[in-house]
């Protein structure tokens, strides 16, 4: 009785909080698939803010692979800008949101590493 008691109070818990974190490597796939999908289009391949898209954007995303962006910008700010947009920290509208990435935030991680490979 008592572990039945167990079992649906870990099932609960388990529903509440939807699905386990991905496992690094399936977070860096699951990342590497978001960059591909969401991301290139405006901000380019490798990140140089040379997609196709970002000829129509009026303000240009910047090249990722600027050492000094890199080195004076922290995890935190990518992290925040993927999740909750440009708009968040005062940058152009059109880097949106990403609302869904914000109960992932071992696939948001990754994503910041594979921009700081870029
Ligand atoms: C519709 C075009 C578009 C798409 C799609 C897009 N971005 Fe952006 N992004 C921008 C623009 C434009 C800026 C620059 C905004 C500015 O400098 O005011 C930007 C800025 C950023 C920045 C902040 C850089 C800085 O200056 O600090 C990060 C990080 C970023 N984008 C990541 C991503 C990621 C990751 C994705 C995919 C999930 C993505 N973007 C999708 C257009 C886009």
């Amino acid at each position: 009785m008592r572990n039945r008691a167990i079992a649906v109070l870990m099932l609960v818990t388990v529903a509440a909080c939807g699905d386990p974190p991905l496992a690094p490597e399936a977070a860096r796939a699951a990342a590497a698939k978001i960059w591909a999908e969401r991301c290139v289009s405006c901000h380019g391949v490798n990140g140089r803010g040379d997609g196709p898209g970002a000829k129509l954007l009026p303000v240009k995303p910047r090249n990722f692979g600027d050492g000094a962006w890199q080195r004076d910008t922290e995890d935190s700010r990518i992290a925040q800008v993927i999740v909750d947009g440009g708009m968040s920290v005062g940058l152009d509208r059109n880097m949106a949101a990403n609302p869904d990435l914000r109960t992932k935030p071992e696939v948001v991680t990754a994503l910041v590493e594979l921009i700081r490979g870029l």
